[in-house]
């Protein structure tokens, strides 16, 4: 739906002055696109110097994160992870969304792979962030220590339930198939959260055998050539 959104501008000449929508820094949804621009041409009218925009969005947090970012776009950046630090961020995320969210248990989810980066060899993550914050929002990892005539399995991919649907998901699955590539590696396997199968449908993979449960959640295992 559109979105009315108003935001504080701290660089130009209203800088340090807060919108006259509610009061607030805010983000207020319209039926139609019509209802918002009429809505913003009226606050533009009344404070000119102020940072207004419509922006369509699925939920008002969507609407102002859009907002935060020149040109309205929440980018991603993803790197691989080679720092005690990063590793923590990632495994933040990975806490969030695996034990809280799903309710797998600690002990299920952090293993031998997740430790220190300067230490662990068998395995290679990536952080997605968001440019504009530096924010951690999504990860995944791939395994390296796979049985011979098998191919590496990537697992734990993650992104943070109030950023999905931006392709983030997207952005730390294609962060390690060139990491992958770039180590001579021909293909990936992975088990697929039965919900999760469209999302790597979408990226070339490909379903085979029956579902089977891993930490109490039904999955399928998938392939992709690279
Ligand atoms: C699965 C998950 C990682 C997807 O991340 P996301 O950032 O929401 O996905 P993206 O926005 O990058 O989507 C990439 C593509 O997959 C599609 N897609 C994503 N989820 C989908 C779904 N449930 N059904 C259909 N398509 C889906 C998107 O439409 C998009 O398609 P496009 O690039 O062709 O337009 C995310 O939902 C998540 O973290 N879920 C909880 C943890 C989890 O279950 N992880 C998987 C364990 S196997």
């Amino acid at each position: 739906m559109p979105y009315f959104v108003a935001r504080r501008n701290d660089s130009g000449p209203g800088a340090g002055r807060r919108s006259d929508m509610t009061g607030m820094v805010g983000a207020r949804g319209y039926d139609t696109l019509e209802e918002a621009e009429r809505e913003l041409r009226a606050a533009r009218a009344r404070q000119p110097e102020a940072d207004y925009q419509v922006i369509e969005a699925d939920s008002p947090a969507e609407a102002l994160m859009r907002a935060m970012t020149p040109g309205g776009a929440l980018r991603v950046v993803v790197g691989t992870i080679d720092s005690r630090q990063e590793m923590d961020y990632a495994l933040s995320v990975r806490r969030r969304v695996f034990v809280e969210e799903q309710g797998v248990s600690e002990d299920e989810e952090i293993d031998e792979h997740d430790g220190d980066p300067a230490a662990v060899t068998t395995a290679v993550h990536v952080l997605g962030r968001l440019e504009s914050t530096q924010m951690p929002v999504a990860t995944a990892r791939l395994l390296l220590d796979h049985p011979p005539g098998e191919y590496p399995h990537i697992g734990r991919v993650a992104v943070l339930r109030e950023f999905r649907g931006l392709g983030y998901g997207r952005a730390v699955m294609e962060a390690l198939h060139e990491e992958a590539r770039r180590r001579g590696i021909e293909g990936i396997t992975l088990a697929a959260q039965l919900h999760a199968l469209p999302f790597y449908e979408h990226l070339g993979y490909v379903a085979h055998g029956d579902a089977f449960l891993d930490a109490r959640i039904e999955h399928r295992r998938m392939d992709l050539r690279l």
